[in-house]
């Protein structure tokens, strides 16, 4: 075997051998750059879409979702709560919820897409805090009018059993409708719209 063979096999190792440095370096170059251009796992499950089964909502009740690190109030309405509704208009800030955060797919007044199922994101319109279920009729510390709705233990804002603001309260607007889908008649997906899917 000649110098010249031994050179050339050593140059081959060698050049071989810069290859594989230099890919191993572009990889981690890049891997820093990808990851500032696509979120986060945790920063998508944060913001990813949740499916809830609502079979086991009783008439009448309230089950709490979280979706993107905030509560989601589902209720399922009792054909009285819905006449309530009505009923409560004139003493309403925002009835269709002109000036509040709902889907363009929801009923302006329900504020849902089946009547007799209600979801809200649960934060206070005014600081934040979160309102209170307070289905009961006439409690004794919200009074005689009372027919079921939201009380904000905060500052006192009451909120219909559609999340709407009563006039005068601290919080200026109704409780917002995250977008929302059915993927069954009790599986609701939070986070999705039906355009979406
Ligand atoms: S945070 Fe709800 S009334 Fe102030």
């Amino acid at each position: 075997m000649s110098n010249d063979g031994v050179n050339a096999g050593r140059r081959r190792f060698l050049v071989a051998a810069t290859s594989v440095v230099g890919a191993a370096g572009a990889v981690g170059a890049a891997v820093p750059f990808v990851g500032s251009w696509f979120p986060s796992a945790k920063a998508k499950a944060a913001g990813a879409a949740v499916k809830v089964n609502v079979s086991k909502v009783e008439p009448g009740q309230q089950m709490v979702a979280e979706w993107r690190g905030q509560p989601v109030f589902i209720v399922r309405r009792t054909e009285e709560i819905l006449g309530n509704l009505t009923k409560l208009e004139p003493q309403l800030a925002d009835v269709d919820s002109q000036a509040s955060v709902q889907p363009t797919y929801v009923d302006p007044k329900t504020r849902s897409i089946k009547p007799e199922v209600l979801l809200l994101v649960g934060i206070c319109t005014h600081l934040g805090c979160s309102p209170a279920f307070r289905p009961e009729v006439a409690p004794a510390d919200l009074g005689a009018e009372w027919v079921g709705g939201y009380f904000c233990p905060c500052h006192g804002s009451r909120y219909d059993l559609a999340g709407r603001v009563y006039k005068a309260q601290p919080a200026p607007l109704n409780l917002p409708v995250p977008p929302h889908m059915y993927e069954s008649d009790d599986v609701i997906i939070i986070g999705q719209d039906q355009e979406q899917a």
